[in-house]
């Protein structure tokens, strides 16, 4: 999906900072790439209790905090990694430049045990980022249908790709 120029020159505004979900990649000094993603907390029992959708309703259901066995009452609250968006400059793609962006934001979330998945929407169109997802260890959900209310976007579906962390426990394999 497009994003103005602003969302980008914002995302510079604020670098370098501690936010290790955010990511640029430069060449010289060009920016050729970037990665904005966020880290949600999920208040499970909250949300469960109100009946409202969930903020991602494909996962959520009975999504607990690592380390709950799943037994008796849900723990309070979950984390997990939302991507907001990827995109490389097209004269700078197929060298690796997303690769290295989203190997950050993987190591990060890895890195917390607390984090459970990180998840993002695809157009169901963009091949180029459904083989990029699959190579890097995700997993199509599920298709939404009617996704994207901007009705230039044809069609309105996208993908729901998810990476379950392992955190350490097996290590993720590239296709
Ligand atoms: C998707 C995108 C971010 C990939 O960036 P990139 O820097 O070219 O990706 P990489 O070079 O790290 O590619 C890694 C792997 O992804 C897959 N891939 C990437 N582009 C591909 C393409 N055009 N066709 C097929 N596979 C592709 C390949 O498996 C590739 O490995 P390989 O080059 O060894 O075959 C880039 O094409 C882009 O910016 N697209 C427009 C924005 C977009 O669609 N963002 C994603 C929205 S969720």
């Amino acid at each position: 999906m497009p994003y103005s120029d602003k969302f980008y020159a914002d995302l510079a505004a604020r670098w370098p900072n501690d936010n290790p979900f955010v990511q640029l990649a430069y060449h010289n000094d060009v920016l050729v790439g970037a990665i904005c993603a966020r880290e949600e907390v999920v208040d499970v029992a909250a949300q469960e209790a109100s009946g409202l959708p969930h903020i991602y309703p494909d996962v959520t259901p009975g999504f607990r905090v690592p380390g709950d066995s799943g037994k008796g009452k849900s723990k309070k609250s979950a984390h997990r990694v939302y991507i907001m968006t990827l995109s490389v400059l097209a004269p700078y793609r197929r060298r690796g430049v997303a690769s290295g962006l989203l190997k950050h934001i993987v190591a990060a979330a890895e890195a917390n045990p607390q984090i459970d998945h990180i998840y993002l929407h695809v157009h169901t169109e963009n091949a180029e980022a459904i083989a990029f997802y699959l190579k890097h260890g995700f997993k199509l959900e599920r298709t939404i249908e009617n996704y994207y209310r901007n009705p230039n976007v044809k069609p309105p579906h996208c993908h729901l790709f998810v990476y379950r962390c392992s955190h350490g426990k097996s290590k993720p394999t590239e296709k």
